[in-house]
């Protein structure tokens, strides 16, 4: 059964993006030595992408190419009104846990939730999150957007894989308990 799998990358006091959404301290970083976080191989995976409404705006923002082409979008948000601009986008916007449980149950690969704090806290809420590769980047910067916004459920996670890059960056592989 395909599992749906947040990758993303935080500070290490916890947060995605600064109170504005930038996320300098992320992009400034430098690649590493070999390999690229693994992104490459989370993309060889996945068939689908799911993301928040302000995470999807913010992508547009950026101004290049849409970097999903290949991959089946979903951006979740309560508009009834919205509309995506991008391939292969589709916008879910009435019942967003029945509509990613119906999505996980047919999908064929793996499905990659892209963030941000607001769509994780509501899947975290309804267990729609299998298995987190969280990438700590070693900075601290006081205030943001939280990568685990309060309130939520309790889960329990097992800690599966790690893997730490010359960079200080290390990425943590965590599976959720039953
Ligand atoms: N560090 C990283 O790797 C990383 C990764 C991803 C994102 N980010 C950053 O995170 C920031 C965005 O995070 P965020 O928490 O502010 O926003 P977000 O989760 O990207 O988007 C929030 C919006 O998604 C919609 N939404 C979320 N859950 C929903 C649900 N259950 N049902 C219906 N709609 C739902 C709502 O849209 P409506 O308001 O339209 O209803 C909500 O306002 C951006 O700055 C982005 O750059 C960082």
């Amino acid at each position: 059964m395909p599992k749906t799998i947040l990758y993303i990358a935080t500070t290490i006091d916890g947060y995605i993006a600064r109170p504005d959404g930038n996320i300098d301290w992320l992009t400034s970083f430098p690649p590493p030595e070999s390999g690229d976080y693994g992104y490459a191989a989370l993309l060889e995976s996945i068939g689908t992408i799911v993301m928040g409404r302000r995470t999807y705006e913010d992508i547009l923002g950026f101004g290049i190419e849409w970097p999903y082409t290949g991959f089946t979008t979903y951006v979740v948000t309560h508009n009834k009104e919205y509309t995506a601009s991008t391939p292969q986008t589709f916008i879910i916007n009435e019942d967003a846990v029945g509509a990613l449980g119906s999505i996980k149950d047919t999908a064929e690969k793996d499905i990659w939730i892209v963030g941000g704090g607001a769509l994780i806290q509501s899947l975290l809420n309804d267990r729609l999150i299998d298995a987190m590769i969280i990438s700590v980047v070693p900075k601290i910067i006081w205030d943001g957007i939280r990568l685990f916004p309060a309130p939520s459920e309790e889960s329990r996670w097992t800690l599966t894989h790690m893997q730490s890059f010359n960079t200080g960056i290390a990425n943590l592989l965590y599976e959720r308990q039953l």
